[in-house]
């Protein structure tokens, strides 16, 4: 039986999630090693210090409502409430990921401020107008049209209010300033599109174009590959141990293949293929 997108997306999740919070906890995310990738921490704590810097770069300070695309088991959404004194919904295409979002802020006492669902970024089950933080953190790269996925986005914009996204892309390839992809870097990246049910990945001066062009107002971009390539070496430390190893065999195959195909990542961003982009743009008020 072949499967749509959306149902590997929701299977790989279901599958894998469960084994990642108990090897690295709340957040599927990469860490933050510093500006340029040497500094050595606590790899939980590189994971909690890129949501940091990531408020810094964009200059979040405060929100009421928000939106949490691809929230994983609520790792952003629940710091987010604490942090910033707010509420939160949390989307993601896994039913496992939506109910263990929800224990977890049950057991934080969260409860009554956040609400983890089931639903497609790309039909965002909401009004217009409802949020005025919506926050993506690795979730962009499995959104077969990046476009809609932006423009959803910004439909569920109150005026005034922020998006920001970090996600994974590769290197800019639009001549004359940068050569195109060249057919060794396209089959690398669709080893690494195959591995992590990622439909393909985009430019960050694309995103900035779509942003643009959608109406979203003051972009800016910014690429912290070097940031955080250090975070592949230390979940490729984290994989091979008894308790790990033990865990991706019960996972499934799809666990272990991911598990198996780490350095690929690894190899992406020694070669400057693959960029971990950010973008930040503001919906105009009325
Ligand atoms: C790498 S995880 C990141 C989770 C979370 N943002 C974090 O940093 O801990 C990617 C997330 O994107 C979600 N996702 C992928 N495609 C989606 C879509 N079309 N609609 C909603 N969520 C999606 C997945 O279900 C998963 O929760």
């Amino acid at each position: 039986m072949t499967l749509t997108l959306q149902q590997q997306i929701q299977q790989f999740y279901d599958a894998s999630s469960g084994l990642w919070e108990k090897v690295w906890g709340e957040h599927m995310h990469h860490g933050y090693y510093g500006a340029s990738g040497t500094e050595r921490k606590d790899r939980r704590q590189a994971q909690i210090d890129l949501i940091e810097e990531l408020l810094a770069w964009a200059n979040i300070q405060q929100a009421e409502q928000i939106l949490d695309v691809g929230c994983g088991i609520g790792g952003s959404s629940l710091y987010l409430i604490d942090k910033l004194n707010a509420s939160a919904t949390g989307i993601t295409l896994s039913p496992v990921q939506a109910n263990r979002a929800t224990e977890r802020a049950r057991e934080a006492g969260l409860k009554e401020r956040s609400t983890f669902l089931v639903a497609d970024a790309l039909a965002i089950p909401f009004p217009d107008q409802m949020f005025d933080l919506v926050w993506s953190l690795e979730s962009g790269e499995h959104m077969p049209n990046k476009r809609q996925f932006l423009q959803e986005c910004y439909r569920v914009l109150k005026p005034g209010g922020t998006f920001i996204m970090a996600t994974w892309c590769h290197r800019p390839a639009s001549p004359p300033n940068n050569p195109p992809l060249t057919s060794d870097e396209q089959q690398h990246l669709e080893k690494i599109y195959q591995v992590y049910c990622l439909p393909h990945v985009i430019s960050l001066p694309e995103y900035e174009t779509i942003a643009q062009e959608i109406g979203f107002q003051s972009v800016r971009t910014d690429d912290w590959s070097n940031a955080v390539a250090p975070f592949w070496d230390v979940v490729i430390g984290s994989a091979f141990t008894p308790n790990a190893l033990f865990g991706l065999l019960r996972a499934g195959r799809t666990t272990l293949q991911a598990a198996l195909s780490l350095g690929l990542m690894r190899q992406g961003y020694q070669r400057g293929l693959v960029r971990f982009g950010l973008l930040v743009g503001g919906k105009p008020e009325d």
